[in-house]
């Protein structure tokens, strides 16, 4: 099939990037987004997401007329739906989150009056197993038109690693999956016009658990991680060590404990396997209670290194789910802030990719000096590289308390001992 026109939906992480990329790849594209602000900001030249490289495509794809934005789509070859699938918040302690479908479905219904026959619509948002087929499929066929008969359909995962959202959404192997063989090669036919790594095809179901698949394993593997920090830490061992000595066999691969797992993906995703079939995931389930309570953990290690938390003033060093990206949804580090702050300690955090965060309940400092000045204690919460790169010298004449709390083996412990701190560790008994 040949695409000269689609539509984006979801100007975000993932829809912001693939609209530009295929407008700077020759197609014409309306990039949609419910959010006018949004809109608004991208017809200003703004960028309302931090990722590198993105403005420079952004702006390249806006002057050359091929990506326009708009509150409202219009009618094209394809459709492409990149909006969000996070979880409802449940008011009920230790239930099972469920999905929140609201934004696939309004994309959807916003889509329906637009198809025409021949007309390809691909789901990009990680959503629970069948949504393709019974979600999406039947709310498109309110047009009149049969799914797999009269236009394609078809689920391909995104599995972009943000920081290197640019280089891998070209390069990485896509999965298409169709709710028809026709689908899945329409939708090859489609990524094609960017996508230089393999582009393999299967069934829309398929392409959904794929995605599914991937960050349970990445979920359930650092929940591993983090027990062992915990085990570690009962047993008065330096859990780094143990890892890096472990993964010195060769068919093993321990990932890195930390103060949980956070974002729109690893920490979400796997809840729609529960979801979907809770008689069948206690590995799952068990891995999620684990990498949630981590923060617990960390706030107790803050506790046993200061000797208590009430009335301590603690800067807490990074906010963000991972490092060197702004994105703050789901992040532990911002659990265990508030936290430390439940607990009576006085917390001012520091995020150098969002100094000016709104995070109801928490103070956010504009500046690192801002954040350490009078404080007993920093915690290092995210290894973001200009945060690991900190001189002691310079942390040690802003900072009047001398300890330290390192949630992600950032720092050089000795170095900084040099310089009078003393340096807890995650993961390492104090
Ligand atoms: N961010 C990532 O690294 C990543 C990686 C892989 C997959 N995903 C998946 O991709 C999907 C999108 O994630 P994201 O990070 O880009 O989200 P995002 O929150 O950054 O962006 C989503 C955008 O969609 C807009 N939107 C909501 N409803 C809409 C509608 N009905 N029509 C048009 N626009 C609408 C929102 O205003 C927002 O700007 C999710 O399912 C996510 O799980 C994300």
């Amino acid at each position: 099939m040949n695409f000269k026109k689609i539509c984006v939906f979801g100007l975000g992480y993932i829809g912001l990037p693939t609209a530009s990329t295929f407008a700077t790849h020759g197609l014409d594209v309306v990039g949609v987004d419910v959010n006018p602000r949004v809109i608004e900001t991208l017809r200003n030249g703004g960028l309302h997401i931090h990722e590198p490289g993105l403005r420079t495509l952004v702006g390249a794809a806006i002057k050359s007329g091929k990506l326009t934005v708009a509150t409202q789509p219009a009618e094209a070859d394809a459709f492409i739906i990149a909006v969000p699938t996070p979880f409802k918040l449940k008011e009920k302690a230790n239930s099972i989150p469920e999905a929140d479908m609201s934004y696939v479905t309004s994309a959807a219904e916003a889509i329906t009056p637009h198809l025409r026959k021949g007309n390809l619509v691909v789901l990009e948002s990680t959503s629970p197993p069948r949504t393709t087929v019974e979600l999406v499929a039947p709310i498109l066929e309110r047009s009149g038109l049969t799914a797999g008969e009269d236009f394609h359909l078809v689920y391909s995962p995104e599995r972009v690693l943000p920081g290197q959202i640019l280089r891998e959404l070209i390069e990485n192997a896509r999965v298409i999956g169709g709710i028809t063989p026709a689908s899945a090669q329409a939708g090859r036919d489609l990524y094609a016009a960017f996508v230089k790594g393999d582009i393999i095809l299967t069934d829309a179901t398929t392409a959904e658990m794929v995605k599914l698949m991937e960050n349970t394993t990445r979920d359930v593997n650092i929940a591993i991680a983090n027990e062992f920090a915990r085990l570690a830490d009962r047993f008065g061992v330096d859990v780094w060590e143990a890892i890096s000595l472990a993964n010195r066999h060769p068919r093993i691969d321990i990932l890195r404990p930390g103060p949980g797992v956070g974002g729109h993906c690893i920490s979400v995703d796997p809840w729609f396997f529960v979801e979907a079939a809770p008689d069948l995931t206690d590995l799952i389930h068990t891995a999620r209670r684990v990498n949630d309570s981590q923060p617990h953990f960390v706030a107790d290690l803050t506790r046993r290194a200061l000797g208590g938390l009430q009335g301590r003033k603690i800067a807490a060093l990074g906010l963000a789910y991972k490092p060197d990206v702004d994105d703050l949804r789901e992040s532990p580090a911002v659990k265990v802030a508030h936290l430390l702050q439940e607990a009576g300690a006085s917390v001012v955090a520091f995020e150098p990719f969002k100094p000016d965060a709104d995070l109801p309940g928490l103070q956010l400092a504009p500046t690192l000096e801002n954040a350490l000045a009078e404080a007993d204690a920093a915690i290092l919460l995210v290894g973001h590289t200009q945060l690991k790169e900190l001189e002691p010298a310079r942390v040690a004449a802003l900072i009047p308390g001398r300890i330290l709390i390192d949630t992600v083996n950032g720092w050089d412990a000795e170095n900084w001992e040099q310089a009078g701190f003393r340096v807890f560790k995650l993961g390492v008994n104090p």
